[in-house]
């Protein structure tokens, strides 16, 4: 087994805390540990005025059941970013298997990323990719920037759920199935 253990610089500027590693090794230490964490894949989408922005996205989580909140972390440096913190409506749209093409065009700078994909329009203006395993339409509670990113706080306000399991997830730099265990 391949066992590394890092001491991590501290901080965006720091030098490294121990010698361990150089900054370039300890991004490189990031990088490998978070291959590890597996993540379901989603398009964060929004709209301002005529124009329709997203992203693929997988840090992404549950927050809270009352109220019902979700949350989502947004590079500040992207096109959604702005139109989200502008149009303070998200929606975030749960991929199945099958939408890996989409997964990769939502992370590409492709023009018209909704050029593929059924849309349609929710109650905030967000566009909903139909067959989406599950879409919450959210109103943005808050959001607050914390260097290179937005956490982005989504008060859902409609959930249009499909009875399907599909999930697409990423981890180890690819995406992947779900495969259920049998019963322990
Ligand atoms: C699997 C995967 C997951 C990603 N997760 C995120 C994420 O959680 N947050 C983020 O800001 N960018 C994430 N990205 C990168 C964005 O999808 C990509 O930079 C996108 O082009 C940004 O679009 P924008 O300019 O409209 O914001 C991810 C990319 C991939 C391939």
């Amino acid at each position: 087994m391949n066992t590394q253990v890092a001491w991590m610089p501290r901080g965006e500027d720091a030098a490294p805390v121990s010698s361990y590693l150089s900054a370039e090794q300890a991004l490189q230490a990031f990088r490998n540990g978070m291959r590890a964490l597996a993540g379901a894949v989603t398009l964060v989408t929004t709209r301002l005025g005529d124009e329709r922005f997203g992203l693929t996205a997988t840090a992404v989580c549950s927050m809270s059941a009352n109220p019902p909140r979700i949350l989502a972390c947004v590079n500040v440096q992207g096109r959604s970013y702005r139109a989200i913190a502008e149009s303070r409506c998200m929606a975030i749209n749960v991929l199945g298997t099958r939408h890996q093409g989409l997964a990769q065009r939502f992370a590409s700078a492709e023009a018209d990323p909704f050029g593929a994909g059924e849309w349609t329009r929710a109650a905030t203006g967000a566009p909903l990719l139909a067959d989406a395993l599950v879409a919450f339409d959210c109103e943005v509670a808050e959001m607050f920037v914390t260097r290179t990113h937005a956490v982005v706080i989504g008060e859902i306000r409609h959930i249009a759920c499909r009875d399907e399991r599909d999930a697409l997830l990423y981890m180890d730099g690819r995406f992947v199935s779900v495969a259920p265990l049998p019963a322990h």
